[in-house]
């Protein structure tokens, strides 16, 4: 059985110990997926969260070192644009997340490059990213994602973009679910929408407001 506290507490010991924290973090996550199987770590993330959990409420686990967050992405789903100040282990379970990466260009974003985690993979993104995710699939995407920092604690050191005028913006949970809801009415992405309303109602009146003036 895949227990998170007991994850968590490797995990830490074997940041600990290492000279690249990523990169250790990283093997014990692929290793959790060799022996448990991608649904068992899902059913344990799913029992630690609440139903109808907000983005916010999917942590579950924060200490100095590192968070683990139950990324449970909505079909067709597409983020606002953000950083962590922290490095990102992404361990895919189920389905597939697109990862853009962005680079400041002047006064603007420009695409560095996507990269798709798949299945059973852990894809490692440097503390300095700059990114966006998306769900291509028409069905909830499932990950674990790994911070390496604690992030009730950096929450004000973070930023987030916004959608049309890449104007930087201070970061908090409620503003990231606006600038998604954001990039999917940019993009017409009705099922994105529908999806993230689904999964977290809290976002309906964004949604509809969204919907309004479309
Ligand atoms: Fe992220």
């Amino acid at each position: 059985m895949f227990c998170i506290d007991t994850f968590a507490a490797h995990c830490k010991t074997a940041m600990a110990a290492a000279d690249d924290r990523q990169a250790a973090a990283a093997q014990l996550m692929a290793e959790a997926i060799a022996v448990h199987g991608p649904d068992a770590i899902i059913a344990a993330l799913d029992a630690a969260v609440p139903p109808g959990a907000s983005v916010g409420e999917l942590i579950v686990h924060a200490s100095p070192e590192m968070t683990l967050l139950y990324a449970r992405i909505p079909a067709k789903f597409q983020s606002g644009i953000h950083n962590h100040t922290v490095f990102a282990n992404i361990a895919q379970l189920q389905g597939e997340e697109l990862n853009t990466t962005y680079a400041k260009d002047g006064d603007r974003l420009a695409v560095v490059e996507q990269q798709t985690a798949t299945l059973g993979t852990v894809l490692t993104l440097p503390a300095d990213v700059i990114h966006g995710i998306a769900n291509p699939g028409n069905e909830t995407a499932y990950a674990l994602h790994l911070y390496g920092g604690d992030f009730g604690a950096i929450q004000d050191e973070r930023s987030l973009w916004d959608e049309d005028s890449h104007e930087e913006l201070g970061f908090s949970f409620p503003a990231l679910v606006q600038q998604s809801v954001k990039a999917m009415a940019k993009a017409d992405n009705e099922v994105g929408l529908d999806a993230l309303v689904a999964a977290i109602p809290a976002a309906k009146p964004a949604v509809d407001a969204a919907k309004a003036r479309a």
